[in-house]
Protein backbone atom coordinates (compact mmCIF):
# COMPACT_ATOMS: atom_id res chain seq x y z
CA UNK A 1 0.00 0.00 0.00
CA UNK A 2 1.08 3.92 -0.91
CA UNK A 3 2.22 5.14 2.37
CA UNK A 4 1.27 9.33 0.70
CA UNK A 5 -2.01 8.08 0.02
CA UNK A 6 -0.61 8.30 -3.64
CA UNK A 7 -1.53 5.65 -6.25
CA UNK A 8 1.41 3.57 -6.77
CA UNK A 9 2.95 4.09 -9.90
CA UNK A 10 3.01 1.07 -12.36
CA UNK A 11 6.16 -0.33 -13.28
CA UNK A 12 7.98 0.40 -15.89
CA UNK A 13 7.40 -1.87 -19.12
CA UNK A 14 10.63 -4.37 -18.74
CA UNK A 15 13.08 -3.86 -21.57
CA UNK A 16 13.31 -6.40 -24.37
CA UNK A 17 15.08 -9.36 -22.59
CA UNK A 18 18.18 -10.03 -24.61
CA UNK A 19 18.26 -13.13 -26.47
CA UNK A 20 19.45 -15.87 -24.11
CA UNK A 21 22.68 -17.37 -23.89
CA UNK A 22 23.06 -20.65 -25.77
CA UNK A 23 23.64 -22.36 -22.04
CA UNK A 24 20.91 -20.63 -21.24
CA UNK A 25 18.71 -21.86 -23.73
CA UNK A 26 16.85 -25.44 -23.77
CA UNK A 27 18.71 -27.35 -25.54
CA UNK A 28 16.36 -29.99 -27.00
CA UNK A 29 18.05 -33.86 -27.90
CA UNK A 30 17.38 -34.72 -31.19
CA UNK A 31 18.82 -38.24 -33.02
CA UNK A 32 21.74 -39.91 -32.09
CA UNK A 33 24.54 -38.37 -34.30
CA UNK A 34 27.53 -40.97 -33.05
CA UNK A 35 27.79 -43.40 -29.72
CA UNK A 36 31.35 -43.67 -29.03
CA UNK A 37 33.55 -45.65 -26.20
CA UNK A 38 32.88 -42.84 -23.62
CA UNK A 39 30.03 -40.68 -24.78
CA UNK A 40 27.35 -40.83 -26.86
CA UNK A 41 26.64 -37.07 -29.33
CA UNK A 42 23.08 -35.66 -29.64
CA UNK A 43 22.31 -33.59 -32.36
CA UNK A 44 20.05 -30.89 -31.06
CA UNK A 45 17.49 -28.28 -32.99
CA UNK A 46 20.40 -26.17 -33.25
CA UNK A 47 22.71 -27.78 -36.52
CA UNK A 48 25.68 -25.88 -34.83
CA UNK A 49 25.27 -27.43 -31.49
CA UNK A 50 25.65 -31.10 -29.58
CA UNK A 51 24.51 -32.40 -26.18
CA UNK A 52 27.38 -35.03 -25.25
CA UNK A 53 26.31 -37.26 -22.28
CA UNK A 54 29.02 -39.21 -20.76
CA UNK A 55 28.36 -42.50 -19.82
CA UNK A 56 29.51 -44.98 -17.49
CA UNK A 57 31.24 -47.14 -20.02
CA UNK A 58 35.07 -47.66 -19.20
CA UNK A 59 37.22 -49.34 -22.70
CA UNK A 60 40.95 -50.04 -22.39
CA UNK A 61 43.35 -51.61 -24.81
CA UNK A 62 41.46 -50.64 -28.04
CA UNK A 63 38.23 -51.96 -26.55
CA UNK A 64 39.09 -55.23 -25.49
CA UNK A 65 38.66 -54.76 -21.79
CA UNK A 66 34.75 -53.07 -20.91
CA UNK A 67 33.55 -52.05 -18.31
CA UNK A 68 31.34 -50.05 -16.37
CA UNK A 69 32.26 -48.11 -14.02
CA UNK A 70 29.51 -46.38 -11.48
CA UNK A 71 29.44 -42.83 -11.46
CA UNK A 72 32.19 -42.12 -14.05
CA UNK A 73 29.74 -40.19 -16.56
CA UNK A 74 28.74 -37.84 -13.45
CA UNK A 75 32.07 -37.06 -12.54
CA UNK A 76 33.75 -36.96 -15.65
CA UNK A 77 31.22 -34.60 -16.54
CA UNK A 78 31.97 -32.87 -13.79
CA UNK A 79 35.69 -32.63 -14.30
CA UNK A 80 35.70 -32.16 -18.31
CA UNK A 81 33.89 -29.27 -17.36
CA UNK A 82 35.74 -27.64 -14.79
CA UNK A 83 38.72 -28.03 -17.08
CA UNK A 84 37.32 -26.26 -20.10
CA UNK A 85 36.13 -23.23 -18.00
CA UNK A 86 39.66 -22.92 -16.04
CA UNK A 87 41.12 -23.00 -19.98
CA UNK A 88 38.54 -20.74 -21.28
CA UNK A 89 39.32 -18.10 -18.60
CA UNK A 90 42.76 -18.65 -19.39
CA UNK A 91 42.18 -17.68 -23.49
CA UNK A 92 41.48 -21.10 -24.64
CA UNK A 93 39.16 -21.40 -27.47
CA UNK A 94 37.34 -24.78 -26.55
CA UNK A 95 34.03 -26.58 -28.01
CA UNK A 96 32.36 -25.88 -24.22
CA UNK A 97 29.37 -23.72 -23.74
CA UNK A 98 27.93 -25.39 -20.27
CA UNK A 99 26.92 -27.81 -18.37
CA UNK A 100 23.44 -28.71 -19.12
CA UNK A 101 22.51 -31.63 -16.79
CA UNK A 102 24.63 -34.12 -14.77
CA UNK A 103 26.63 -35.84 -17.52
CA UNK A 104 25.50 -33.77 -20.13
CA UNK A 105 27.56 -30.47 -22.07
CA UNK A 106 26.20 -28.43 -24.74
CA UNK A 107 29.44 -28.17 -27.11
CA UNK A 108 30.09 -26.30 -30.13
CA UNK A 109 29.44 -29.06 -33.31
CA UNK A 110 33.12 -29.63 -34.94
CA UNK A 111 34.88 -31.66 -37.39
CA UNK A 112 37.18 -32.81 -35.56
CA UNK A 113 40.52 -33.43 -36.42
CA UNK A 114 41.93 -36.71 -36.78
CA UNK A 115 44.94 -36.32 -34.81
CA UNK A 116 45.14 -36.97 -31.46
CA UNK A 117 47.90 -34.81 -29.50
CA UNK A 118 49.70 -35.92 -26.53
CA UNK A 119 51.83 -33.97 -23.87
CA UNK A 120 54.03 -35.93 -21.81
CA UNK A 121 55.95 -34.18 -18.92
CA UNK A 122 56.92 -37.50 -17.25
CA UNK A 123 57.07 -40.83 -18.63
CA UNK A 124 54.47 -43.50 -18.32
CA UNK A 125 53.17 -46.26 -20.71
CA UNK A 126 53.54 -46.47 -24.23
CA UNK A 127 56.59 -43.84 -24.57
CA UNK A 128 58.16 -45.98 -21.17
CA UNK A 129 57.92 -49.40 -23.86
CA UNK A 130 58.71 -47.84 -26.83
CA UNK A 131 61.62 -46.04 -25.46
CA UNK A 132 62.81 -47.81 -22.55
CA UNK A 133 62.39 -44.79 -20.17
CA UNK A 134 61.39 -45.90 -16.33
CA UNK A 135 57.87 -45.07 -15.80
CA UNK A 136 57.62 -41.86 -13.60
CA UNK A 137 61.57 -40.30 -15.04
CA UNK A 138 60.66 -36.93 -15.57
CA UNK A 139 61.22 -35.49 -19.08
CA UNK A 140 63.63 -32.64 -19.61
CA UNK A 141 60.65 -30.85 -21.68
CA UNK A 142 56.83 -31.61 -22.45
CA UNK A 143 57.19 -33.96 -25.30
CA UNK A 144 54.19 -33.33 -27.66
CA UNK A 145 53.18 -36.58 -30.10
CA UNK A 146 50.50 -36.77 -32.47
CA UNK A 147 48.71 -40.23 -33.29
CA UNK A 148 46.27 -41.40 -36.18
CA UNK A 149 42.51 -41.24 -35.27
CA UNK A 150 41.66 -44.20 -36.93
CA UNK A 151 40.09 -47.29 -34.89
CA UNK A 152 40.98 -49.97 -37.76
CA UNK A 153 44.27 -48.73 -37.75
CA UNK A 154 44.68 -48.51 -33.58
CA UNK A 155 45.37 -44.98 -33.80
CA UNK A 156 49.34 -45.42 -34.78
CA UNK A 157 52.01 -42.81 -33.76
CA UNK A 158 52.46 -40.67 -36.77
CA UNK A 159 55.10 -37.54 -37.55
CA UNK A 160 54.15 -34.07 -39.59
CA UNK A 161 54.79 -35.62 -42.54
CA UNK A 162 52.29 -38.58 -42.13
CA UNK A 163 49.52 -36.15 -40.98
CA UNK A 164 49.70 -33.61 -43.88
CA UNK A 165 50.52 -36.91 -46.51
CA UNK A 166 47.51 -38.44 -45.15
CA UNK A 167 44.98 -35.22 -45.12
CA UNK A 168 44.25 -35.51 -41.69
CA UNK A 169 45.66 -32.07 -41.11
CA UNK A 170 47.80 -29.01 -42.74
CA UNK A 171 50.96 -27.91 -41.48
CA UNK A 172 49.49 -24.35 -40.39
CA UNK A 173 47.37 -27.04 -38.47
CA UNK A 174 49.95 -29.45 -36.92
CA UNK A 175 51.52 -25.60 -35.45
CA UNK A 176 48.45 -24.80 -33.79
CA UNK A 177 47.34 -28.16 -32.62
CA UNK A 178 51.03 -28.31 -31.19
CA UNK A 179 51.02 -24.53 -29.30
CA UNK A 180 47.21 -24.92 -28.13
CA UNK A 181 48.78 -28.45 -26.51
CA UNK A 182 51.26 -26.97 -24.87
CA UNK A 183 49.29 -23.49 -23.95
CA UNK A 184 47.13 -25.97 -22.15
CA UNK A 185 49.43 -28.35 -20.62
CA UNK A 186 51.10 -24.55 -19.20
CA UNK A 187 47.99 -23.89 -17.28
CA UNK A 188 46.99 -27.41 -16.34
CA UNK A 189 50.43 -28.40 -14.93
CA UNK A 190 51.24 -25.58 -12.56
CA UNK A 191 47.05 -25.61 -11.35
CA UNK A 192 47.37 -29.71 -10.65
CA UNK A 193 50.51 -29.45 -8.90
CA UNK A 194 48.61 -26.74 -6.70
CA UNK A 195 46.21 -29.47 -5.84
CA UNK A 196 48.80 -32.21 -4.93
CA UNK A 197 48.60 -34.05 -8.78
CA UNK A 198 51.21 -34.42 -10.81
CA UNK A 199 50.06 -34.48 -14.46
CA UNK A 200 51.83 -37.16 -16.13
CA UNK A 201 50.06 -36.89 -19.74
CA UNK A 202 47.20 -35.64 -21.78
CA UNK A 203 45.61 -36.64 -24.79
CA UNK A 204 43.51 -33.67 -26.88
CA UNK A 205 41.26 -33.77 -29.69
CA UNK A 206 40.44 -30.71 -31.51
CA UNK A 207 37.96 -29.71 -34.14
CA UNK A 208 37.37 -27.04 -37.07
CA UNK A 209 34.19 -24.46 -36.47
CA UNK A 210 33.82 -21.44 -38.76
CA UNK A 211 37.46 -21.06 -39.67
CA UNK A 212 38.85 -21.67 -35.96
CA UNK A 213 40.42 -24.40 -34.23
CA UNK A 214 38.62 -25.78 -31.01
CA UNK A 215 39.91 -27.75 -28.54
CA UNK A 216 37.44 -30.37 -27.72
CA UNK A 217 36.24 -33.86 -26.98
CA UNK A 218 37.05 -34.32 -23.08
CA UNK A 219 39.64 -33.62 -20.65
CA UNK A 220 39.16 -36.38 -17.88
CA UNK A 221 40.86 -39.08 -15.62
CA UNK A 222 39.88 -41.06 -19.02
CA UNK A 223 42.18 -39.20 -21.47
CA UNK A 224 44.94 -37.92 -19.20
CA UNK A 225 46.97 -39.51 -16.08
CA UNK A 226 47.00 -37.88 -12.59
CA UNK A 227 49.70 -39.30 -10.07
CA UNK A 228 49.08 -38.34 -5.90
CA UNK A 229 52.20 -35.77 -5.67
CA UNK A 230 53.27 -37.68 -2.09
CA UNK A 231 52.57 -41.33 -2.98
CA UNK A 232 52.18 -41.46 -6.78
CA UNK A 233 49.10 -43.29 -6.68
CA UNK A 234 47.38 -43.38 -10.18
CA UNK A 235 43.96 -40.62 -9.91
CA UNK A 236 43.03 -41.81 -13.26
CA UNK A 237 42.07 -44.63 -15.63
CA UNK A 238 45.41 -46.84 -15.22
CA UNK A 239 44.01 -48.36 -12.08
CA UNK A 240 41.09 -49.87 -14.38
CA UNK A 241 43.86 -50.43 -16.74
CA UNK A 242 46.13 -52.08 -14.63
CA UNK A 243 43.20 -53.37 -12.20
CA UNK A 244 43.97 -51.59 -9.65
CA UNK A 245 40.86 -50.98 -8.02
CA UNK A 246 39.32 -48.49 -6.66
CA UNK A 247 38.55 -46.55 -9.84
CA UNK A 248 35.39 -44.51 -8.92
CA UNK A 249 37.26 -43.82 -5.76
CA UNK A 250 40.38 -42.07 -7.57
CA UNK A 251 37.93 -40.07 -10.01
CA UNK A 252 36.21 -38.70 -7.05
CA UNK A 253 39.38 -37.80 -5.31
CA UNK A 254 40.54 -35.54 -8.55
CA UNK A 255 37.02 -34.29 -8.39
CA UNK A 256 37.09 -33.45 -4.70
CA UNK A 257 40.80 -31.40 -5.50
CA UNK A 258 39.08 -29.64 -8.16
CA UNK A 259 36.57 -28.08 -5.94
CA UNK A 260 38.60 -26.99 -3.96
CA UNK A 261 40.16 -24.89 -6.30
CA UNK A 262 37.83 -22.56 -8.50
CA UNK A 263 38.25 -22.88 -12.24
CA UNK A 264 37.18 -18.93 -13.02
CA UNK A 265 40.18 -16.45 -12.34
N1 LIG B 1 32.46 -30.76 -30.46
C1 LIG B 1 32.44 -31.92 -31.11
N2 LIG B 1 31.82 -32.00 -32.32
C2 LIG B 1 31.81 -33.18 -33.00
N3 LIG B 1 32.38 -34.31 -32.55
C3 LIG B 1 33.01 -34.28 -31.37
C4 LIG B 1 33.08 -33.09 -30.60
N4 LIG B 1 33.79 -33.36 -29.47
C5 LIG B 1 34.14 -34.65 -29.53
N5 LIG B 1 33.69 -35.23 -30.68
C6 LIG B 1 33.84 -36.63 -31.09
O1 LIG B 1 32.78 -37.36 -30.48
C7 LIG B 1 33.24 -38.63 -30.07
C8 LIG B 1 33.08 -38.70 -28.56
O2 LIG B 1 32.82 -39.96 -28.12
P1 LIG B 1 33.89 -40.93 -27.45
O3 LIG B 1 33.06 -41.91 -26.74
O4 LIG B 1 34.95 -40.21 -26.71
O5 LIG B 1 34.49 -41.53 -28.79
P2 LIG B 1 35.73 -42.50 -29.04
O6 LIG B 1 35.19 -43.88 -28.90
O7 LIG B 1 36.13 -42.14 -30.43
O8 LIG B 1 36.78 -42.14 -28.01
C9 LIG B 1 34.70 -38.72 -30.46
O9 LIG B 1 34.85 -39.40 -31.69
C10 LIG B 1 35.11 -37.27 -30.61
O10 LIG B 1 36.14 -37.10 -31.56
MG1 LIG C 1 37.01 -40.67 -26.65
Amino acid sequence: MAMNGQQPTAKPAPAAPAPPAPQERAAVRGPLLYEGKAKKAWQTDDPELLIMEFKDDATAFDGQKRAQISQKGRLNAAISAHFFRLLGARGIPSHFIGQISEREHLVRRVQIVPVEVVVRNVAAGSISRRLGLPEGRELPFPIVEFYYKDDALHDPLINDDHAVALGAATRAELVQLREQALAVNGILRPYLSGLGVILVDFKLEFGRSRGEILLSDEITPDTCRFWDVQTHDHLDKDRFRRDLGGVTEAYEEIWRRLQAAPAAV
